[in-house]
This record gives C-alpha cells, structure tokens and sequence, in this order.
C-alpha cells in the first residue's frame, strides 16, 4: 500500500464541503458524488448511476461480475454534519491535517475516511472475490429522504448475500465490534408565539407573556430533572436488555467514571441514574435540546420581549418503539402542557426507526475472522446509541445487514476537532480486505443457509 499516495486521496475527499442539510452546500454535495463515482469506476464498476433527482443523489454501482460468488452490498454516506463551532477547530474542517498519527477533519471518521476503507480494501485486491454493488449516499444526515424512497420504489437494490456498513467504532481502542441495535430519531421543531409581535419589555413586562420563558416551561415539562421524559405513552414499548446481554455489557472495556472524565469531560453525568451508563447510552430512549432561537441574542443589551421562540429538539427511539407514533406522542403532549395564553406548534422535520439485527449469519463469523488475524481480535456485539435511518430499509431483502466500524469512541463525531487515527485507517483497509476475500471463499451450501 502506498500510504502517502492513499493519504492524499483521501484527502481531496475530505476537503470538499459536502454538508448535506446546507442548501449552499449543495454543489459540494455533488462534487463529493462524482468523487464517489470516479472511485467506483475505477475499481471496474460498469454502470455508476447518480439516483434521486430532488436533492443530494445516491450513488449506484455494480462491480464486475464474479460467477459463482456472493454478492456483497456496501453502503456508506458522502454528506458530513455542518462544522461549527468553526472557532474551536485546531486546523480548519476541510483542510485536513495530521497530527500525532491523527487526521483531523470534517468527516475524517463520520463517514468519509470509513468509505475510503470499504473502496480501498477492494482496490488493494488482485480481483473482486465478490460480486459487488454500492449504494453511498449523501444525506444520511438529514434522515435518508431519497434513499429511502428510492428503496421503496426499487427494493430489488438491496437484493445481496450480506450488506456492510461501516458507520461506527470500536467500543474500545483494541476491541472492534459489530453492532445489534441503532437507535432510531424524531427530530422536530417547537414553535412557541405568545403575542403578534415583540413588546418593549418597560411597557408590557409583568402582564405580557414571554415566548422564550414559556418555552423553557415547556421545555422542562417535557423532560425532569431526574432524566424522565414526560411524553405519555413513550416509554410504553421500550423493553430492557436481557439479563445475558446486560451480563455481556459487564465484559466490555467500559468504565461510567472514564466516561464521564475522558469522553464528557465534564463534572457528572445525568439521565435515569437506576440504570447503567450504557443501558441510558443504549437501550433507552432520548429528548434533547439542540438549539433555542428567537429573542434578542446579538452584541450588546435589549430590553424586549420575545414573540417567538424555537426549540430545535430530538428524541432517540429504541428497538419496539416507532417513528409514526412518537410523532404524535410529542405533538400531544406539547399541546397539553402549553397554557392557554401560548400557541405552540411542532414541525417534524426527518426521523428514522430504530434497528435490530440478529449477528448470527456466517457473514458476521467471517468479519470477526477478519478482525482477528489484523488486530488480534475479533468483533464483539454492542449496541449503538447512533442513528442510520436507511437501516430498517436495507434489511428489507433480508440480507443480513452487517454494522461496524473502525473509528475510536473519541472521534469526536459532529463535533469540533473529528479525527481518524491512522492506525484505524490502515488496519481497516486490511480487515475489509481480508473479510472480501473470506466471504468470496464462502461455500455456496453456507450462503444460503445463512
Ligand atoms: N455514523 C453516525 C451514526 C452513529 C454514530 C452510529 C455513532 C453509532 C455510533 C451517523 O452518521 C449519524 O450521525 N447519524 C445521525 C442520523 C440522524 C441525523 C438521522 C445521528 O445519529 O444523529
Ligand atoms: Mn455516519
Ligand atoms: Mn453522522
């Protein structure tokens, strides 16, 4: 492997600007496409498509033909999350730079620098041991729109043996992991108006209502202090893990006080305190708050009351609960804890269900082969507190749907400073490599059994 010539390559993909929920993006957003579609064209495939017409296009394509041998699904995103707070990047999100063995950029690990893995693991080959097929997308991280209806209107896409995702980490550095669990999303928008336009805070302060402090009380409402979302109904479907996994959680590399020290960094963790940090991590569901708009929030001082104000928030959904009724969930309980005084209003805008995948398939035994003989072990199963909304979709043809990775849990995913450690990057190109290769060698007899 030429390591500088691989680097530089993945480079000129990390330095496109492809964040998909920014309109003014969206020619980067292209650019990362074609990107992606030169690549495939260079590892043989005949016919790249670029599908989807209304926004970002997911590319198509189909690797040369291998007779006899199965046929692998590899999937991934282009598009990346917005890089602000652009104060606190040590070097700029699209220039990326290493440092300490680390490349430090917009995507490095989320999920660009992973993609690069899957392509350059084929390339690093002598000839596709299996039939390939690639479907990267670019808006995974606005919620899958046009994969997901291309999915719908063309099922026979995720016709294949096995489908590999690479989109996650380790659990640990040294224990690579395949994943039994995503959660699932709502993200929504709460709109709070309390007057038909701002008032001067001197004349109408005391008897006016505020739209920001009726926001925050609702806000409050809807999640306790004690980590209890107050949604009725939305814990009505969550189940707990079962006493062997919770008993398996045990033997991971996981401790709540390094958690909170060297991943937090913060003073103390929060949320349901009877359960386990990874039991909140990943078998329960979230609110969050991601940002409050409206009022005065510029330089200097205002004295005005707000008429409006926005809470963007979202909810992480465990395996049993659903999209459709967590949506109305919310809608109702907004409507019942706002006052009277208060209009409030939610606008849904993407979500996903969340995934459960059985890891028992051959294909699995193959990628812990793969594991183990490039990093000494082998993948154990975990559970992501992450999204893919395209998941449930692509297990529709009831290929087994392989989640893994090969970032470290401190990648810094959609926040300042995402970095791959190289060390991941070039152990990876040698697991995929070598997984390739194994399930090439699957007996046809196994395959279908699997
Ligand atoms: N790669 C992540 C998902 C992920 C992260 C899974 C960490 C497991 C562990 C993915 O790109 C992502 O960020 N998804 C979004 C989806 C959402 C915008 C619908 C997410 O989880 O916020
Ligand atoms: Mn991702
Ligand atoms: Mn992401």
């Amino acid at each position: 492997m030429d390591r500088d010539r691989l680097l530089g390559e993945l480079n000129e993909f990390l330095r496109i600007p492809s964040v998909s929920t920014l309109p003014a993006h969206n020619t980067d957003c292209r650019r990362a496409a074609d990107w992606v579609g030169a690549e495939l064209q260079r590892l043989g495939c005949s016919d790249v498509q670029y599908l989807g017409s209304e926004t970002h296009p997911v590319v198509w394509g189909k690797g040369p033909a291998v007779p006899d041998a199965p046929t692998l699904l590899i999937y991934g995103h282009y598009d990346v999350q917005p890089p602000d707070p652009l104060a606190e990047w040590v070097t700029p999100p699209f220039e990326p730079a290493v440092r300490d063995g680390k490349l430090f950029a917009r995507g490095a690990a989320d999920d660009k620098g992973q993609v690069f893995c899957l392509l350059k693991a084929i390339a690093a080959l002598p000839k596709p041991p299996v039939n390939f097929r690639f479907l990267i997308e670019g808006e995974e991280e606005y919620g899958s729109k046009v994969l997901f209806d291309l999915l719908k209107r063309e099922p026979q896409r995720v016709r294949a043996d096995a489908i590999l995702v690479a989109d996650m980490s380790y659990v640990a550095p040294g224990w690579p992991a395949v994943y039994t669990t995503l959660r699932g999303l709502a993200y929504a928008e709460i709109t709070v108006r309390t007057s038909k336009t701002d008032l001067h805070s001197g004349e109408y302060g005391g008897a006016a209502p505020n739209a920001h402090e009726e926001l925050s009380r609702l806000l409050s409402r809807l999640k306790g202090a004690d980590g209890k979302i107050n949604i009725p109904g939305f814990y009505g479907p969550v189940q707990r893990p079962s006493k062997t996994e919770l008993a398996a959680w045990k033997k991971l590399p996981f401790k709540e006080k390094d958690f909170l020290i060297k991943r937090v960094q913060g003073k103390g963790l929060v949320g349901l305190k009877q359960y386990s940090v990874l039991e909140r991590l990943w078998a329960l569901p979230t609110f969050e708050i991601h940002g409050i708009t409206g009022g005065f929030t510029g330089e200097g001082a205002k004295t005005v009351i707000p008429a409006e104000a926005t809470a963007k928030v979202s909810m992480r959904l465990v395996p049993k609960q659903k999209l459709a009724p967590v949506e109305r969930q919310l809608a109702a309980a907004v409507k019942r804890l706002a006052p009277k005084h208060v209009t409030a209003t939610v606008r849904f805008l993407h979500g996903a269900d969340p995934a459960q995948i059985k890891v028992n398939s051959p294909a699995f035994q193959l990628l812990a082969q793969a594991f183990k003989e490039v990093t000494g072990r082998g993948s154990v199963p975990a559970r992501a507190g992450g999204s893919i909304p395209v998941v449930p979709a692509l297990a529709w043809g009831g290929a087994p749907v392989i989640l893994t990775g090969i970032g470290l849990p401190d990648d810094r995913l959609h926040a300042p400073n995402e970095k791959l450690d190289l060390k991941q990057l070039w152990d990876g190109i040698e697991v995929f490599r070598r997984f390739y290769e194994l399930l090439g060698s699957l007996d046809s007899e196994v395959r279908s059994r699997g």
